[in-house]
């Protein structure tokens, strides 16, 4: 058995993916969530496909004395931090709400880890970061900028973990940008459950797919795309899952390491592309209109992958047929 990982957030979607392949790479796993935008019945699916169910807190990422308590307890070797919010229209209304759970959070988490002494820590950030894109494989040296509180949220802590790798010795992090995640475990047994109406494309797809709602909404074809939609790098949730398993194993090889790299396939698909690919896994058909473009949307966003490939010696392998066919099972999974 491998060490043990504390991941926080691990109850939410890329999180509970993350612990799968974790547990299948051999580590134990410790969640930690406060269950803000998630279920605990996650943790028996994770069980059903691993055979282990992981330790669960229940607590919040600012709790300093639950954070103590729980590094105390039990010997965590690193962190995986994805707990955070994640919704961006949410964070225009509600910017105060969005700096406290992820940037005040990440300071706690890593005042408590610092005083514990646990210097090894994979972020999720976000292709957010890049703003609208001025060149196009995004690369990691792409200037970063943010339009909204939840994209500031992702550069803060970005630069928050730089100006602590350059202070304190020993520092092993990995800042993870991922392009746009999707799909579900194979299983049909974890996946995404976004609350209320989706903001994302695929979850709101599947949901038109299954006759939850009437139609898509289809937010512009006037972009300088092949088909005038939005084009995205959609990547599947356990591509993902692995690519955060490869970049634990390389920070735990560094002396010190600040590394930042994106998690992407670097293939875009436009709107009308997934929607094709979608009826095709669904057997159904997906009625849409188009309508005007969101506000804040950009046109295309896809990753340069090769820093990936060269440092972690990661790429993505599942491609568009399968996110479709794995969120398909997932959303025909009663619950
Ligand atoms: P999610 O909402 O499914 O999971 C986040 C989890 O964190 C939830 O279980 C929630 O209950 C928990 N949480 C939130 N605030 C917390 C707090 N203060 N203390 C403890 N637990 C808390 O979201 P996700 O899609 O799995 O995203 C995980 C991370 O990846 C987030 O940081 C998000 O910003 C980042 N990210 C997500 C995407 C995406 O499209 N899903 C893209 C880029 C980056
Ligand atoms: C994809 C495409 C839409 C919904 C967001 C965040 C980003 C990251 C990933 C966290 C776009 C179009 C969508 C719909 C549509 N999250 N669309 N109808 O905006 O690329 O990225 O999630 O870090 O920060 O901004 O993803 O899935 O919302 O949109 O036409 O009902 O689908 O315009 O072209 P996005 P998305």
């Amino acid at each position: 058995m491998r060490s043990t990982i504390l991941v926080t957030g691990g109850a939410g979607f890329i999180g509970s993916h993350t612990t799968v392949a974790l547990q299948e790479a051999g580590y134990r796993v410790v969640i930690l969530d406060n269950l803000c935008n998630s279920k605990p019945d996650v943790l028996d699916r994770i069980a059903q496909i691993t055979g282990i169910k992981p330790e669960f807190v229940e607590g919040d990422v600012r709790n300093d004395r639950g954070l103590d308590r729980l590094f105390e307890t039990h010997a965590i070797a690193a962190v995986m931090h994805f707990a955070g919010l994640k919704a961006v229209g949410e964070s225009t209304g509600q910017p105060l709400r969005y700096y406290d759970n992820n940037v005040s959070g990440s300071v706690h988490l890593l005042q408590a880890m610092d005083q514990a002494s646990i210097k090894t820590l994979v972020f999720s950030s976000s292709a957010t970061v890049y703003g609208d894109p001025q060149k196009l494989p995004l690369a990691e040296d792409h200037p970063r900028s943010a339009t909204n509180p939840y994209g500031h949220s992702k550069l803060m802590v970005e630069d928050i973990l730089e100006d602590l790798y350059r202070a304190t010795p020993g520092w092993r992090i990995a800042r993870l940008r991922y392009f746009n995640p999707v799909g579900a475990h194979p299983s049909g047994l974890i996946g995404e459950s976004p609350q209320g109406v989706p903001n994302n494309l695929m979850p709101y797809i599947a949901q038109v797919a299954a006759g939850r709602h009437p139609r898509l909404k289809v937010f512009g074809n006037d972009y300088d795309t092949p088909d005038g939609t939005g084009v995205r790098d959609y990547i599947h949730v356990m591509d993902l899952a692995h690519g955060h398993v490869a970049a634990l194993k390389y920070c735990e090889h560094a002396a010190q390491e600040l590394l930042t790299v994106n998690l992407g396939t670097g293939r875009g698909y436009s709107v009308l592309e997934m929607i094709r690919a979608f009826e095709h896994a669904s057997q159904k058909s997906i009625a849409y209109d188009i309508v005007a473009r969101r506000p804040g949307d950009i046109g295309a966003c896809w990753a340069d992958t090769r820093l990936a490939a060269e440092k972690l010696g990661w790429h993505a392998d599942k491609g568009i047929a399968e996110m479709c066919n794995d969120a398909w099972r997932w959303e025909n999974v009663p619950t």
